[in-house]
Formats: C-alpha cells, sequence, structure tokens
C-alpha cells in the first residue's frame, strides 16, 4: 500500500509508526484509519518486526481525535458501523497485539487519539502532552473505546471526572493518575520509548506474548485461567527451556 497518512520506519526490529496528517492534528480519517489498519496486519505478520511503537507527526500532536467533519449527518446506524468498525480493525487489534505496541504522546491526545494511545499496553507522553475524551462537548460520548479503557486503567471515579467534563489533563497529571508510565522532554520522548521497548524486546517472543494476553485478561473473569493456560503453554516452548536452563548454568539466556 502507498500510504500518505501514516510514516512506517523500521529501526532494527521496532516499528517506529508515525500518524502523518500534521496539518489537521493528526486526525483519524478514515483514510488515516484504513492505513493504519493494514499497516498494523503487516508489522503483525512481519516476523522481523517484534514491536510497534506509535506517535505523531508534527510538534503540536499525536491526534487530535476522530475526524469531527466526518461524523457530520451520520445515521445512528452508520455511526454503529464507524465505532465496531474501528473497534476490530484498530483499538481491538493494537490491544490484543502480542508484540509490544507503545504509544510515544507527543503532544494533543484527544478524543480517538486518547483511545488510540489507551489501546496501546503503554504510553509515554511529552512534557506539553495534553490528554483528554471531549466527546460529550459534542454532544456524543467516546466510540473507540474510550469509556471501558480509561476507566480499567484510571479507575472509575476518575474517569467519570475526565468524561463527564469533557475535561483534559497535562502530562503531569496524568502520570499521577497512571494515565502515562512517564514523561520526558519533548526532544527526548521518541529516544526514551525506543529505550524501553528495548529493555521489553530483550525478553524472548513467546514469553511476551503471553504476559500481553494474561494481562489484558486482569478484568475478565476468567483472567485467572487465562493465566493458568499461558503460563502452562510457555513450558512447551524453546525460549522457556533456554531461559530457565542458562539461569541454572548462570549465564545469559540466547533468545
Ligand atoms: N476533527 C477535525 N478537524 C480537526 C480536529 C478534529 N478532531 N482537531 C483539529 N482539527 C483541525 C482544525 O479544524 C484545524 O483545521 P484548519 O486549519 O483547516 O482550520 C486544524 O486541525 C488545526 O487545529 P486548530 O483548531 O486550528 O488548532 P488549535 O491549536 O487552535 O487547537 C485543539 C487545538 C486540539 C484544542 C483543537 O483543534 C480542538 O479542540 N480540536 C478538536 C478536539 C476534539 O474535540 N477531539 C475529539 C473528536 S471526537
Amino acid at each position: 500500500m502507498n500510504y500518505q497518512n501514516i510514516l512506517l520506519e523500521q529501526k532494527n526490529s521496532i516499528l517506529l509508526l508515525t500518524l502523518n496528517r500534521s496539518h489537521k492534528l493528526n486526525t483519524l480519517n478514515k483514510a488515516l484509519r484504513t492505513e493504519l489498519h493494514t499497516a498494523l496486519v503487516h508489522a503483525l505478520n512481519d516476523s522481523s518486526i517484534r514491536g510497534i511503537i506509535i506517535t505523531g507527526a508534527g510538534q503540536k500532536a499525536f491526534a487530535a481525535g476522530a475526524d469531527i467533519t466526518e461524523f457530520e449527518g451520520l445515521t445512528s446506524a452508520e455511526a454503529g458501523k464507524l465505532a465496531a468498525e474501528a473497534q476490530t480493525e484498530i483499538f481491538d487489534l493494537i490491544e490484543n497485539s502480542p508484540k509490544p505496541v507503545i504509544a510515544a504522546v507527543n503532544g494533543f491526545a484527544l478524543g480517538g487519539g486518547l483511545e488510540l494511545a489507551l489501546a496501546c499496553h503503554i504510553r509515554l507522553a511529552s512534557e506539553d502532552a495534553v490528554m483528554g475524551l471531549p466527546e460529550l462537548g459534542l454532544g456524543i460520548i467516546p466510540g473507540f473505546g474510550g469509556t471501558q479503557r480509561l476507566t480499567k486503567l484510571i479507575g472509575k471515579g476518575r474517569a467519570f471526572e475526565m468524561i463527564l467534563t469533557s475535561g483534559s489533563v497535562n502530562a503531569r497529571h496524568a502520570l499521577e493518575i497512571g494515565l502515562v508510565n512517564k514523561i520526558s522532554s519533548p526532544e527526548e520522548l521518541l529516544n526514551d520509548t525506543l529505550e524501553l521497548m528495548k529493555k521489553i524486546l530483550k525478553n524472548p517472543p513467546l514469553a511476551l506474548g503471553s504476559a500481553i494476553k494474561s494481562i489484558n485478561a486482569a478484568s475478565d473473569s476468567s483472567g485467572f485461567e487465562v493465566e493458568i493456560n499461558a503460563f502452562a503453554s510457555c513450558f512447551s516452548t524453546q525460549e522457556s527451556a533456554e531461559g530457565i536452563k542458562a539461569f541454572i548454568e548462570k549465564r545469559q539466556p540466547r533468545f
């Protein structure tokens, strides 16, 4: 695919995926969402890629939400289809990716932009980042998973406050409430995110995938069962044979 709205750059085994509509603050219009889906599917199927970083082009925004101009005149049925498709094709795909996905939130992450960051496994933010779900101000609600993922991440009371006020939080507050894991200067954000990903990728891929699957199941009633099964299946991999043997032999594992 000839991408017009995203940029892809592979740095060793890490794919840097940049939302690239900076003139519209990287808003997630239909064309961008289609490209994002295609790029994610390729990345998940490409064994040379082991981790994905998502960020926004320019200095100002990660993504300022869905493209509001595309909402005008939508029927309820169309809106439901749009949300369901986006959920399956992008947000669930990221959340359930067995390869770690980190959001480097550079600037505004509003509406669908924050929902995209929320679908990622980890979020790092620049000092000037501003995050919020302002949909109620448009007479709608978050439709790309925001009410669910924000609540799971920061708790019901704080999610109620953020969503019901249509308010936004700065990077420092986001760090305090666990919305992001770390704050970096705008200049250091990408480098810090790459370093974190490199640290993660020192661990072997099948174990990473099993851990992601189990952590994602933490809020399901079947979470413990998912973990037990994932733990058990780790023992049929070469990774675990090598990891355990290396510890006993007092050497570094060769994954
Ligand atoms: N949908 C469509 N276009 C958007 C957009 C969105 N969510 N967010 C920004 N844009 C467009 C603006 O209309 C503007 O386009 P123009 O240059 O053709 O006029 C361009 O992006 C730049 O944004 P602008 O508003 O001029 O930047 P700003 O610095 O003054 O304000 C924001 C930045 C983020 C505060 C403001 O753009 C905003 O409130 N955006 C909407 C955020 C939102 O409600 N998101 C949830 C959507 S469900």
